[in-house]
């Protein structure tokens, strides 16, 4: 079947627990989802990407999966499944749903099987190995970490093995090796796709073919000492094929989660007309305030993102699609992390802007429309992210307790997992008990329901960025250009399409600032898309302006508010 066209799509991330609560038990679900479906229609998005809804004994919150073909209790039934996607068809909105097909639950009826005996029809499910005995002493047959928990193999009495978990002890992995496991996997494809699902996120996908001999990894790397073993693996091409072929009979959408993948290995799945993967949820860009994790911070550097930026969008150029995003539920909330909390608006329209014009498919994570901000909890015991709770029990032990939590408090992906902040009454809307998880304490000021009474609200700017794309073609189809690449307060980059060139201007500074433009780009003669700034308003030329902006013989500059952002665009 033909494909459609996921290049003119932008798509809302739910992670469902903390979306909206439709029953009134504290848990968000799919009658929540249900009655927001208008709402994120509203947004101006083409479709909504669930993060698992399936049932999980949640030690990973719904990555750690005890049935594909079934919904979560919690969340609903598969009835409410069925309504939540046909409505979401009647209102034009595809839906996609996460493939978590690098490993299960331990709870999951395979591995109950599989740790049983080595006799068993799921015997060769999972990837389990004889351990190495260090005088006379059982030992794990490689020295890899997990990326969540310990090291990454844990031993099963009854068939006197270990068995593989890259991350949770409870998320042992799949053994793709197997025919039988990708006969699951396909399976698992068919079933929803015949129910009317258009497509998947593929998680962690690159990571499902691991090496033969799985060597040992550097012995004093933590947590990612096994990845060169298991990361874009030998097999890996060879699977995902097969798994394309599926989805090519019903023109699904395949995305790839594809942690730590460099960009000219990323071409391989994603170019062409027979590429295996349609796009690929690249971490370059997640990396500008850290080393590889949030748990390694450092202070944010702007030149970092750019180059980021800039790397997937010439390399992709031509070639391939990229997906485009700056929050999910893996990281902190981006104005936290790259913006300013105190220019709180201006830093959450900017960074809208910063990304949501380059070239891509672009991704919106609940709650990043209404500008959520991290929260902090005093304790550790307060958290829920095993990754969270791993790492404070892990690393910097010999630091004081409050520069720990500190370090939580910038890096947990908890901050991402709050409930969302539907209005200003108890609970932020979200549920009428008190929720599973802590609201964050800004929800008075930081919520939907004054969002949408303010015409300037970081919520509106987003409407009106996303339906910008839909009306300028050049947004869609345009080369890209970055300007000014040292320059370590603003980005610019420009998007051409024939003779139209529109100019996404951010500043990325708590400080007025003077911005040079390129050259032909005059802010008297521009016609102002956007600005960030409400007394500037829309319109040609420099309305509202404090002082000083372009209008000189020689190249215009322009005077740049604290995180202000201005789109325009010149023709001929
Ligand atoms: C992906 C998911 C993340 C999960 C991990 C293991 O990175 O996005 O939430 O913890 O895979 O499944
Ligand atoms: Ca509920």
């Amino acid at each position: 079947m033909e494909q459609y066209d996921f290049r003119k799509m932008s798509f809302y991330q739910i992670w469902i627990r903390s979306f909206c609560d439709g029953n009134g038990d504290g848990i968000g679900d799919l009658y929540g989802v249900y009655e927001k479906l208008d709402y994120i229609k509203s947004l101006g998005v083409d479709g909504i990407w669930f993060s698992p809804i399936y049932p999980s004994p949640n030690a990973d919150y719904g990555y750690d999966i005890s049935d594909y073909r079934n919904i979560h209790p919690d969340y609903g039934t598969m009835e409410q499944f069925r309504k939540v996607l046909a409505r979401a068809h009647e209102l034009g909105l595809k839906v996609l749903l996460d493939l978590v097909v690098n490993h299960t639950s331990d709870e999951h009826p395979w591995f109950l099987e599989s740790r049983k005996n080595r006799e068993n029809p799921y015997s060769d499910y999972y990837i389990w190995r004889d351990p190495r005995f260090r005088k006379k002493k059982k030992r794990p047959p490689n020295n890899w970490f997990s990326q969540f928990e310990g090291l990454a193999w844990e031993y099963g009495e009854e068939r006197q093995q270990y068995y593989l978990h890259v991350f949770a002890k409870k998320q042992p992995d799949l053994n793709m090796d197997n025919p039988k496991v990708r006969e699951e996997v396909k399976g698992i494809m068919r079933f929803w796709l015949d129910m009317g699902v258009d497509g998947f996120r593929e998680d962690v996908i690159t990571y499902i073919s691991k090496h033969p001999q799985l060597p040992d990894g550097l012995p004093f790397v933590p947590a990612i000492n096994g990845l060169k073993f298991y990361k874009d693996g030998p097999n890996l091409m060879t699977y995902l094929k097969e798994f394309r072929e599926v989805a090519k009979e019903y023109g699904a959408l395949q995305i790839g989660e594809a942690p730590m993948t460099p960009v000219n290995v990323a071409l391989n799945y994603v170019s062409g007309n027979d590429r295996v993967l349609d796009m690929m949820i690249q971490f370059d860009t997640m990396m500008a305030d850290c080393i590889m994790v949030e748990y390694v911070h450092h202070r944010f550097l702007l030149r970092k993102l750019k180059r980021a930026f800039s790397k997937w969008q010439n390399k992709l150029s031509g070639k391939a699609w990229n997906a485009l995003y700056l929050e999910n539920h893996d990281h902190p909330r981006v104005i936290s992390r790259y913006g300013s909390e105190r220019y709180w608006r201006e830093s959450g329209t900017m960074l809208a802007a910063c990304y949501l014009f380059q070239q891509g498919t672009p991704f919106v994570y609940q709650g990043q429309e209404l500008g959520m901000t991290n929260i902090a909890l005093p304790s550790i015991d307060m958290y829920e992210d095993v990754a969270s709770i791993n790492a404070y029990h892990t690393f910097h032990k010999h630091e004081p307790e409050a520069k720990r939590m500190r370090r939580i408090h910038v890096a947990s992906r908890d901050s991402a997992r709050t409930p969302m902040q539907w209005n200003d009454s108890e609970n932020a809307g979200f549920s009428t008990v008190k929720p599973w998880f802590y609201v964050n304490p800004n929800y008075p000021r930081i919520n939907a329901e004054a969002e949408e009474k303010d015409p300037d609200s970081i919520l509106n700017f987003y409407r009106k960025c996303l339906a910008l794309r839909k009306q300028e073609e050049a947004l869609l189809r345009g080369s890209y250009r970055e300007y000014y690449p040292l320059r370590g307060r603003q980005y610019l980059y420009e998007r051409r399409l024939g003779d139209e060139r529109i100019l996404v201007i951010c500043s990325f500074s708590e400080k007025e600032q003077n911005c040079r433009l390129p050259k032909g780009f005059d802010p008297e003669k521009a016609l102002i898309l956007l600005d960030n700034y409400p007394a500037a308003g829309s319109g040609n030329g420099a309305g509202g302006r404090p002082d000083g902006r372009g209008g000189k013989k020689t190249a215009a500059v322009l005077r740049l508010r604290p995180y202000e952002t201005v789109v325009m665009k010149i023709s001929g």
